[in-house]
This record gives C-alpha cells, structure tokens and sequence, in this order.
C-alpha cells in the first residue's frame, strides 16, 4: 500500500488529496478537497494571476488539513507527498509546491514534483482499470493534445492547438456571449435551448493534415454573427452557444479520429481512447467521442467530472504512479527542482 497525498496550485483551483496505491495497482481516493476561486476572479472576466497566487497562500494549509483530516491519516503516516511543478501560473505553482516541500521536509518523506500534464494524463486510472497503451485526448483551459500514453513517463504527442486551448475558447466565447465564468460550464447551460443548425460556424482545419487543432477562428465566427445580429437576445445567445459547442465537439472528434489512425495498428485487439482536462466534463463533446469511439470499435474512458477538471487527488495519483515505477528524484534533487511556468 501507498500512501501519497497530492497538492495542485497551478491555476485557480487550490486542491489536496490523499490515495492509496493497492499492491494491484488500483487506486482508492481517501479524500479530495478543492477549495475553487471562481468569485474572487468572476469580476475581471478571467483567472487574474496575483489574485490566484495570493488565494493560494491563504488557503493552501487550510486545504491540504482538511484533505488529510478526511483521509483519517496524519503526515507521519504518508509515503510521499507530491505536488504540481508547472506548467502553471508560476506564483500558484510555487504556493502549492512550496507547501508540499515543507510538509515533506518536516516528515523526511519523498518530494515528487509532477508535470500538471500528467495529472490529467493519467487521471482516468484514479476511477477505473485504464490499461497502457492509450490514445489521450488532453482538453483543458490550457492545453489541447493528442498524447499516445504507452506507460507512466512514456508520452508522445501527436498534435496540439496551434492557438487558443479548447477550455480557452469556451471560456472567451463565453465572455464575448455575456454568459460570465467558468464559460465551459456556462456555455454548456446556455447551449441545452439552443438550436446548433441555426448558424453555419466554419470547421477549423478541415484541409488539413494531421491531429492538430484550432479554436481561434471559431471563436471570431460566433463574434462575427453575434455582432450581425446586434444585441442577442437569450434564444439568440442560446443558439450560438449551441452552434459554438456542436463545432468544437465535430472538430475535436475530428481530429480525434485522425489520431486513431496513426495509432491504431500498434494498439492491438481492445484500443482505448481516454480523455481528460476541465472540458472532458461537456456532455456534447463526450457524445461526440462516444459516437466515434463506437464507430471505430474503440473503448471510450471518461473520469468522473470532478477528476476531469484540476484536482489533488491525480497529482496524488501521478506521484504514486512515479513511485511505483521508479521514477522519483531524491529528497534533494526535488527540493532543487524549479517550477516552471
Ligand atoms: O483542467 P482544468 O480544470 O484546468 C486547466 O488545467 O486548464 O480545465 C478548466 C477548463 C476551463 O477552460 C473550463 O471552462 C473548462 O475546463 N470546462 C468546460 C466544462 N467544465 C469545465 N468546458 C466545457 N464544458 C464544460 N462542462
Ligand atoms: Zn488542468
């Protein structure tokens, strides 16, 4: 059994989480607290990074007493402790990880500093058996790519946004809508009255080769029919809420499938598709993968929507993980690491 207890600061959630790594390889998730900043960032219309670092030293403690009280395990009993590098807003990332390195310190327990990216990356194998190989399709506020996982510390990226990030995009959309944030959350409510056929949104990069992706234009298509129709009232906005999803949803299921082919003869008998990040959770694009998951005899994993968005418990996962395959630096090459923005 392993014990590991996870921070995540790098963005506007503050987190901690304890699992338990069975000698199986199965995980238990003790406790998961996210502590979320959405009201103190709401009034400027995105994260403000001073306001998340400053959030961050207020609550961060809070948070990680909270998590391991609910675990029922004090320091003393932890493995190790891990917490989130970066990439990140660099003055949450150091909150967190210089939290993490105290704890660590204090208890003589082993540092494991982890890529946020492989918190997400391997975040489905929290809840459910998620064998290696897998197709990853990465989607949050930050990132969007297409991973091939073929083990813990063994990813190669097969494409990536050349501009805004799926999360981005639902969130600028959102803002230029007038719906407010978290702009996933809001464009998905906004989008269940609506009627996606009302606008013709252009498909991003239907000419082009390869599993990349682009958010950029779609996002100016919905601003240029808003401004068409001048002041949008709520169907309207409903309507173009629905058509902004519906295209993300084809364009990433798109791309998706493009992956699958790259893959597909190396990944034997059962392929598997896993997505995660924040825009996992939108049930639109989640039908959009299942539909093309059936179509192609793919296996469709999901995580729950709280461990799609940023949580402790996968940085906790991702720090057990390292340690069971080997992967982790000494006490003192972790305590030199640098987060990196
Ligand atoms: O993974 P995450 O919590 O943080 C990052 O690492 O970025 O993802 C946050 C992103 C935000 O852009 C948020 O708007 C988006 O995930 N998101 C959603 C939904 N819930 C969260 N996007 C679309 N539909 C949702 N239901
Ligand atoms: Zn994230």
């Amino acid at each position: 059994m392993t014990l590991v207890l996870g921070v995540e600061t790098s963005c506007d959630d503050t987190a901690a989480g304890v699992i338990r790594r069975r000698p199986d390889g199965a995980c238990e998730i003790l406790a998961d607290v996210v502590w979320r900043q959405y009201d103190r960032h709401a009034p400027y219309g995105g994260v403000v990074p001073e306001i998340a670092a400053r959030s961050h030293v207020e609550r961060v403690d809070q948070v990680i007493v909270h998590a391991l009280e609910k675990s029922g395990h004090i320091p003393a009993d932890l493995d190790a402790v891990a917490a989130t590098a970066g990439p990140g807003l660099i003055g949450g990332v150091m909150v967190g990880l210089t939290a993490a390195k105290a704890i660590a310190l204090a208890h003589d327990k082993p540092l494991i500093p982890v890529n946020h990216l492989e918190g997400h990356a391997l975040s489905a194998r929290l809840t459910e058996a998620a064998p290696f190989p897998y197709l990853l399709l990465l989607i949050s506020g930050g990132h969007t790519q297409l991973i091939a996982v073929a083990g813990v510390g063994r990813y190669r990226r097969l494409g990536s946004t050349i501009d805004d990030a799926a999360g981005e995009a639902f969130d600028k959309t959102a803002k230029l809508l007038g719906l407010g944030q978290p702009g996933g959350p809001r464009i998905e409510s906004a989008a269940v009255g609506g009627r996606a056929s009302r606008f013709r949104l252009p498909a991003p990069l239907a000419r082009r080769e390869g599993c990349d992706f682009s958010f950029s234009g779609l996002k100016t298509a919905v601003r240029l029919a808003a401004e068409e129709i001048g002041t949008p009232t709520g169907q309207d906005v409903a309507d173009l809420a629905a058509a902004f999803q519906a295209t993300a949803a084809a364009h990433l299921a798109a791309r998706t499938g493009r992956a699958m082919d790259m893959v597909e003869a190396d990944f034997g008998a059962d392929p598997r598709l896993v997505v995660a990040g924040g825009v996992a959770a939108n049930c639109a694009i989640k039908a959009a993968l299942k539909e093309l998951a059936d179509r192609r005899g793919w296996r469709l994993i999901v995580p729950p929507p709280k461990y799609c968005t940023d949580n402790g418990a996968m940085i906790a996962w991702a720090g057990a993980e390292r340690l069971a395959a080997g992967l982790v630096p000494s006490l003192a090459e972790a305590l030199a690491f640098a987060p990196r923005a």
